[in-house]
C-alpha cells in the first residue's frame, strides 16, 4: 500500500498505438515495412524507394519514383546561414550534439513548413528533412575534421551524394565507389523504421503537442543518441575494440552475465526481438561485402564479433534470456571500414531513421482522433500530509 494507490509491481508502461507502417514479429524475427519483408526491400530496392513506401504506403511506379527522387533532390542544400551556426561549435563537439541543435534550428529557417495543420506544409517539411539530413550529417563530419563543407551534387543518387559530401576534398577528384554506395544505401534501408521504438515514440509524443516537425525530429535524435538505443552501434564497436582478441571474449561474457556488473554486451538483446534481428543477418552479409570490396582480408574486429556471437548463441544465459545480435552489432565494423569515425555511427542511424520518424509523425498528425500524448503514472510517493514549519522541524 502506498497511501492513495495499491502499487502493482507488474505494471509496465506498455502504452501502445495503432499503426499501418511497420510490423515486427519479435519471436519469429520478422520485419515488414508496409507489408514488404525487409530482406526483399534491402535486396531489390534503394533507400528513396523505401522512403516513398514508408511515407505513402505503396511502392512507387517508375514515374512516381522519378518525381520523388527529384523532389528530394531539390531540397538537399541548407540555408547558407546554417554554415555560421556550425562555427559556434567546438571542433571536438560530438556530431550528434550538432545534429540535435541544427535539426531543431531548421524551424528557424523554414517558416513555410512549420504549420502542421497544412498538408502541403507537412509534405514540404518531410521532403526537407529527408533531403537535408545527409547534408547536415556530412557538414557535422567535415566540421569535426576541420575540412571545408562540400555542397550536394544533385546528379548523384541520394547515398552517393552523401558519401561525396563526406569524403570529397577540393584539391582532388572524388569518385564514388558504387559497391560502397549500394552497401550504405542498404544499411539506410535497414535503419529506416522500426515500429514504436524509443526515439519514434519520442517523436510521436513531441508531435502530439503540435510542435513543428523539425523540433520533433530533433527530439528523436536526442533520444536515439542513448547507448541503449541508437548509440549502441558506437558502443558496440568500442566494446569489440576493448575486447581486442577472441581469447578475451570469455571474461566479457562473464561480465555481461554478472547481475552486479552494469556491463551489457552492446549490440546484443532487444526489447522486441527474442530471435535473431533480421536486420543483423543482412548487416553481417553487407559487412563481408564491404570488407571484400575494400580488400580487407582479415579484420580483427570482425573475427572477435563472429567468435563472440558464436559463443553467446551457445551460452545458456543468452539462450534463456533470448539475447541475439541486433542491428547494431555488425554495423560499426562496416561503417568504420568505410571511413566513418565511431562518433558518426549514430548520426548515420539518425539520417536513415528520419524517414521513419516523419512517416510515424505524419500518420499520427493525420489521425483525426489524435490527442496530445499524456502518459499516466502509479503514484508511489508520500501520502497527503500537512506542512511543518521550519521552527517545528528542529
Ligand atoms: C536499438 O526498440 C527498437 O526497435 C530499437 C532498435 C530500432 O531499430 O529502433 O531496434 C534499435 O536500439 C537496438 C538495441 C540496441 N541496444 C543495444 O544493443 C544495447 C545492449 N542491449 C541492451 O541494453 C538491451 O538488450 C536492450 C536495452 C536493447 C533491451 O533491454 P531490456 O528491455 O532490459 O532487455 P530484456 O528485457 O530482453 O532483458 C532480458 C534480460 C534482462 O535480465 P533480467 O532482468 O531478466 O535478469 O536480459 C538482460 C537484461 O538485463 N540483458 C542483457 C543484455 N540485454 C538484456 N544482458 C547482457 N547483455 C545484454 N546486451
Amino acid at each position: 500500500q502506498t497511501g492513495m494507490f495499491t502499487y502493482d509491481p507488474g505494471f509496465t508502461s506498455t502504452a501502445s498505438c495503432e499503426s499501418k507502417i511497420t510490423y515486427i514479429d519479435g519471436d519469429a524475427g520478422v520485419l515488414l515495412y508496409r507489408g514488404y519483408p525487409i530482406e526483399q526491400l534491402a535486396e531489390h530496392g534503394d533507400f528513396l524507394e523505401t522512403c516513398y513506401l514508408l511515407l505513402y504506403g505503396e511502392l512507387p511506379t517508375a514515374a512516381q519514383k522519378a518525381d520523388f527522387d527529384y523532389r528530394v533532390t531539390r531540397h538537399t542544400m541548407v540555408h547558407e546561414q546554417m554554415n555560421r551556426f556550425f562555427m559556434g561549435f567546438r571542433r571536438d563537439a560530438h556530431p550528434m550534439a550538432i545534429m540535435v541543435a541544427c535539426v531543431g534550428a531548421l524551424s528557424a529557417f523554414y517558416h513555410d513548413s512549420t504549420d502542421i495543420s497544412d498538408p502541403q506544409q507537412r509534405m514540404i517539411a518531410s521532403m526537407r528533412m529527408i533531403a537535408k539530413m545527409p547534408t547536415l550529417a556530412a557538414m557535422a563530419y567535415k566540421y569535426s575534421i576541420g575540412q571545408p563543407f562540400v555542397y550536394p551534387q544533385n546528379d548523384l543518387d541520394y547515398t552517393s551524394n552523401f558519401l561525396r559530401m563526406c569524403f570529397a576534398v577540393p584539391c582532388e577528384e572524388y569518385k564514388v565507389n558504387p559497391v560502397l554506395s549500394r552497401a550504405l544505401d542498404r544499411i539506410f534501408i535497414l535503419h529506416a523504421d522500426h515500429e514504436q521504438n524509443a526515439s519514434t515514440s519520442t517523436v510521436r509524443l513531441a508531435g502530439s503537442s503540435g510542435a513543428n516537425p523539425f523540433a520533433c525530429i530533433a527530439a528523436g535524435i536526442a533520444c536515439l543518441w542513448g547507448p541503449a538505443h541508437g548509440g549502441a552501434n558506437e558502443a558496440a564497436l568500442k566494446m569489440l575494440e576493448e575486447i581486442g582478441t577472441p581469447d578475451r571474449i570469455p571474461q566479457y561474457i562473464a561480465k555481461a552475465k554478472d547481475k552486479n556488473d552494469p556491463f551489457r554486451l552492446m549490440g546484443f538483446g532487444h526489447r522486441v526481438y527474442k530471435n535473431y534481428d533480421p536486420r543483423a543477418r543482412i548487416m553481417q552479409k553487407t559487412t563481408h561485402e564491404v570488407l571484400n570490396e575494400l580488400g580487407i582480408k582479415d579484420d580483427p574486429l570482425l573475427d572477435v564479433a563472429i567468435e563472440l556471437e558464436q559463443i553467446a548463441l551457445k551460452d545458456e544465459y543468452f539462450l534463456e534470456k533470448k539475447l541475439y545480435p541486433n542491428i547494431d552489432f555488425y554495423s560499426g565494423i562496416t561503417l568504420k571500414a568505410m571511413g566513418f569515425p565511431t562518433s558518426m555511427f549514430t548520426v548515420l542511424f539518425a539520417l536513415a531513421r528520419t524517414v521513419g520518424w516523419i512517416a510515424q509523425w505524419s500518420e499520427m498528425i493525420e489521425d483525426p482522433s489524435q490527442r496530445i500524448g499524456r502518459p499516466r503514472q502509479l503514484y508511489t510517493g508520500a501520502p497527503k500530509r500537512d506542512y511543518v514549519t521550519l521552527a517545528q522541524r528542529g
